[in-house]
């Protein structure tokens, strides 16, 4: 092939050296690899997938590929233009240095992907290896371990009866968090207090303590070192050559901090391991220690108990705040949302259960619509990756393609939602879309065998302490910072600046 090309160079540069016309076909090479649709990654697989019809996708930059794209906190949005401009939203291909991606951006080839046991797998950054997760259950390929781990989590960490189990305990850390709330006086800045309840909500659940004299604390300052390296953009993922510099010391501080994770977590499995618990007062780490089949070992429990603490926290907080954001943006619907509760509640009790969650239809459709906005996984934070060589629809997709589905550019298609920018809880009241999973056009919580398995968790939490949170306070905008709507993509995708805001007491305290 090589040899064809150097003469037809001699052919149209009759007069030229050996060495110039090499490089000109060098030159030629890597623009023609270059401007491959998807990119140099695709270019270099192509040689499989000549029967299949090329999947389109922008080129990027030469050798960075979309690499900018990555390292932007928007990139669900620059994802979405670009499939969008490239009438690619069934499947678009692309390139960050040497990975090879594709993005779902339509409900059907979404469903594909998610539920296709080709795509079990998740692609390990350096930075989830270094910081335990690839023996979680967020990163463990789809073998026996990882089933192993969903089973028991499942069973006794998220099933209903444990869920129901758990209420007291989230009405109480809500109750506090009322209290901390009304304790600011005046303006309070609501990501910290709704990040502090959330991770004591889940180190509940898990570790069966959270006091504040159990080293929340401490657990909160490694959770939030966490997010910050795992959602950084490190270029060694994709550019192999840099890996041995670690030019952005994420290794150096990943390494660090599972070191540190390790000591803490170690020190409370030591713990529970004195102390034997009776059975109604058993945690899951009690569970996990109990286990005779499968016994896991300790650096498993470790990663798969960290995991689960770092997933359950961060993902309720966002939330919670972009509903607050939503509700001071639009008093109406936070009028209406309160009227509901009180007429459903009643005016003098003192409390509210999960039981009373189901009269709240009004308030259900406020998370779901906040979901649809603004949800916490914009690109599903945790992209899926082909085990083997499939295909998508018509096309051809080599094993190793990392497939990522755009659920915020889904859940903002005019053709799939009707003034798909407006907040406007009462489209769920005209058709009540199922949000678990099964309803592709909204599925915050991902689809298929690795769906989310905290969903039922996240949600009975988020409805509970939302509800708790419009009792208790009438929501406003801060007289110096107002609301500002602007994203921030990094594990998941925040507000860009912390909400700060009023919560005017109701005359409730529940
Ligand atoms: C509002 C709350 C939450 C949202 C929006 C959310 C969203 C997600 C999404 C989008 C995925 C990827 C699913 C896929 O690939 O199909 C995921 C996976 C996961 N989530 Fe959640 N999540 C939430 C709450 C929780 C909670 C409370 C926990 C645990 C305490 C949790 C633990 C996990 C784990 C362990 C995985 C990985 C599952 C696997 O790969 O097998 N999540 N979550």
């Amino acid at each position: 092939m090589s040899s064809e090309f150097l003469l037809f160079f001699f052919f149209i540069f009759p007069h030229s050296s050996p060495l110039h016309l090499l490089w000109l076909l060098l030159l030629t090479t890597v623009f023609g690899l270059w401007l491959t649709p998807g990119g140099l990654a695709w270019a270099l697989s192509r040689a499989k997938s000549r029967t299949h019809p090329a999947i389109p996708g922008p080129s990027g930059l030469p050798l960075l590929g979309l690499a900018p794209a990555f390292a932007s906190p928007l990139t669900h949005r620059i994802l979405a233009s670009l499939s969008k401009t490239l009438n690619a939203t069934p499947l678009m291909a692309f390139s960050v240095g040497s990975t090879r991606l594709v993005v779902a951006s339509s409900p059907h080839t979404a469903r594909e992907i998610l539920s296709s046991p080709a795509f079990a797998d998740r692609p390990v950054k350096e930075s989830a290896r270094e910081l335990l997760f690839h023996r979680a259950m967020g990163f463990a390929p789809c073998g026996d371990y990882w089933r192993g781990l969903r089973r028991v989590s499942a069973v006794h960490l998220f099933s209903p009866r444990r869920l129901a189990g758990l209420e007291g305990v989230r009405r109480e850390i809500g109750l506090e968090m009322m209290e901390k709330i009304a304790r600011e006086n005046g303006e309070v800045e609501v990501r910290s207090v709704l990040h502090f309840g959330a991770l004591k909500n889940v180190m509940r659940g898990v570790f069966g303590k959270w006091g504040d004299g159990c080293g929340v604390v401490e657990l909160e300052g490694l959770v939030r070192e966490g997010y910050e390296v795992l959602g950084m953009f490190n270029w060694s993922d994709h550019f192999p050559v840099l890996g041995w510099m670690d030019l952005q010391g994420v290794r150096r501080r990943s390494r660090d901090l599972g070191g540190r994770v390790g000591v803490f977590v170690g020190k409370i499995v030591e713990e529970h391991r004195v102390i034997k618990r009776e059975d109604h007062n058993q945690c899951f780490l009690d569970v996990l220690l109990d286990l005779e089949e499968n016994r896991l070992e300790d650096s498993d429990m470790i990663a798969l108990l960290w995991e689960l603490v770092f997933r359950g926290t961060d993902t309720v907080a966002i939330l919670l705040e972009w509903i607050l954001a939503r509700m001071i943006l639009h008093p109406d619907i936070q009028t209406k949302a309160q009227h509901e509760i009180d007429t459903a509640i009643g005016g003098n009790a003192t409390v509210i259960t999960d039981s009373d969650l189901v009269n709240l239809p009004y308030l259900q459709y406020i998370v779901k619509e906040t979901l649809r906005m603004h949800p916490p996984g914009p690109l599903l934070s945790w992209a899926r990756l082909a085990i083997h060589d499939t295909s998508v629809g018509q096309h051809f997709v080599p094993a190793g393609t990392t497939a990522m589905v755009n659920m915020w550019a889904i859940a903002h298609d005019e053709k799939v939602w009707a003034e798909p920018k407006k907040f406007r809880p009462e489209r769920f009241i005209e058709e009540d879309v199922a949000i678990m999973g099964s309803d592709l056009r909204l599925a915050p919580f991902g689809s298929g065998r690795r769906v989310c398995p905290g969903k039922a968790m996240g949600l009975a939490t988020v409805h509970l302490w939302l509800a708790q949170l419009l009792r208790t306070f009438r929501w406003s905008a801060s007289s110096d910072y107002g609301v500002d709507l602007s994203e921030c993509l990094k594990m998941s995708m925040e507000m860009k600046h912390p909400l700060v805001c009023k919560a005017i007491p109701r005359g409730f305290f529940n």
